[in-house]
């Protein structure tokens, strides 16, 4: 009766500490989603295994045969509310299905009797190179998935040689990040009701060294998260004892955030302008889905766009952005850099759209999964196999280069 009156209490807590948390007023939320937080996790796999359920709980990274071996391993591991939190999309993650499915739409059409024993899987990116184009997307609290959190991630990237992109809502500072990956990371950037703060967060990535700022923008409406909603609701752990003493974002650090939470319902793209006019750092914009909103991102003179829906965590449109890209792709008409994210888990999924467009792709759950199985080995591993099937995907095609996957690789299911 006291145990059970005590895990009220802390859920209690804790529940108050998610209504002033600064990861909740990024989106929007307020205290009845909090609760969305507390719960544990679920959500149906990714996998779209033949044979699902063979051998697929693994001990050690190396053996994992695919990125989803880490996805069970993860969810195996993850206490429900952090489980909750990697997995959720909004309403009934419809639009997860839909970045998934939408890869069905486009069909490979590889060349044959091309001589593909040298493959070069490099990109460029702001006239910097790197050996492959699959990036590091921003995801908040990564220690809530392993103790090493955003650190474990950085030296993986460094040792796998990978962009990452660091979040607003990392449980590490910027400095630290960087530190552990040994060069410039990318920084994501959630803006604050006050100029006065989101100038302050800009101004310290851009110290840490932090060559280009992306501002993420597919929140303002806030997002209905049901699954992590029903984790929470199962999870009876006192989650109070390990967050009390983490009740913002380190990003944060000396700065007043005691704004209103609603403050991201007011961007426009006075806002683009003004972050584009303070900083020297290459600024991209994150959650750009439509050819008309790319066209106003190359006016408001951003150097690149992610086309992202948040890996179906934000508005629930039920359109993959893989279907979003060329429509994107259209409308810059080379003018700035084009990423793309939500939904790659095969080395298909990273050909089809470097064929339709894109520069490079990032991923986010999947390098999630590697961390919450295994740390930073998990990480590693989660990242070879994505090269690795990238590079057979590319042998097949007959492209011996990034710069040759073109439309003429893909057909289109829709014509
Ligand atoms: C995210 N994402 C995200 N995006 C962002 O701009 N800032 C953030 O803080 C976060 N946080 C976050 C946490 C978690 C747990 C997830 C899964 C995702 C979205 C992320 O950058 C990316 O757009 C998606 O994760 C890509 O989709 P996949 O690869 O997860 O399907």
């Amino acid at each position: 009766m006291q145990r059970s009156r005590n895990v009220i209490e802390s859920r209690r807590l804790f529940l108050r500490y998610l209504a002033a948390s600064p990861a909740l007023a990024y989106v929007g939320l307020s205290g009845s989603v909090a609760e969305a937080l507390v719960g544990v996790a679920g959500g149906a796999s990714q996998s779209t295994r033949r044979y699902a359920g063979l051998g697929d709980v693994i001990s050690s990274p190396e053996v994992a045969i695919d990125i989803f071996d880490f996805e069970t391993v993860a969810r195996n591991k993850l206490p429900p509310a952090h489980w909750g939190y990697l997995a959720t999309g909004v309403d009934n993650d419809a639009t997860i299905q839909a970045n998934r499915d939408g890869f069905s739409t486009f069909q490979l059409r590889p060349r044959r009797l091309i001589d593909v024993r040298q493959i070069d899987t490099s990109v460029e990116l702001f006239g910097k190179e790197w050996p492959t184009p699959i990036v590091i997307a921003p995801t908040g609290s990564n220690k809530a998935f392993h103790t090493d959190g955003e650190v474990a991630v950085a030296r993986a990237a460094r040792a796998k040689e990978h962009l990452q992109i660091l979040s607003t809502a990392a449980s590490t500072g910027v400095e630290e990040v960087v530190a552990a990956r040994g060069e410039p990371i990318w920084y994501q950037l959630y803006a604050r009701h006050s100029w006065e703060v989101t100038k302050a967060v800009v101004t310290r990535a851009e110290k840490a060294g932090c060559p280009a700022v992306v501002l993420t923008v597919d929140l303002q409406g806030g997002s209905n998260r049901d699954t992590v909603k029903r984790f929470a609701k199962s999870d009876a752990r006192t989650c109070s004892t390990c967050h009390a003493d983490t009740r913002r974002s380190p990003m944060f650090d000396g700065l007043d955030i005691s704004e209103p939470t609603d403050y991201s319902q007011g961007l426009t793209w006075d806002f683009v302008r003004q972050l584009r006019d303070h900083t020297s750092m290459k600024v991209l914009i994150k959650g750009i889905v439509t050819g008309e909103d790319a066209r106003l991102a190359v006016e408001s003179g951003v150097d690149g766009i992610i086309v992202s829906n948040h890996g179906g965590r934000a508005e629930n449109s039920a359109r993959s952005t893989i279907e979003c890209l060329p429509e994107v792709v259209d409308a810059v008409q080379g003018r700035i850099t084009v990423l793309i994210d939500s939904g790659f888990r095969r080395g298909t999924d990273f050909f089809k759209a470097l064929a339709l467009g894109a520069d490079a792709v990032c991923i986010g759950r999947p390098y999630l999964w590697g961390l919450a199985a295994f740390g930073q080995a998990g990480v590693e591993a989660v990242l070879d196999i994505l090269r690795k099937e990238l590079e057979i995907v590319m042998k097949q095609a007959g492209t011996v280069s990034v710069s040759e996957i073109g439309p003429s690789f893909v057909a289109s299911r829709s014509g």
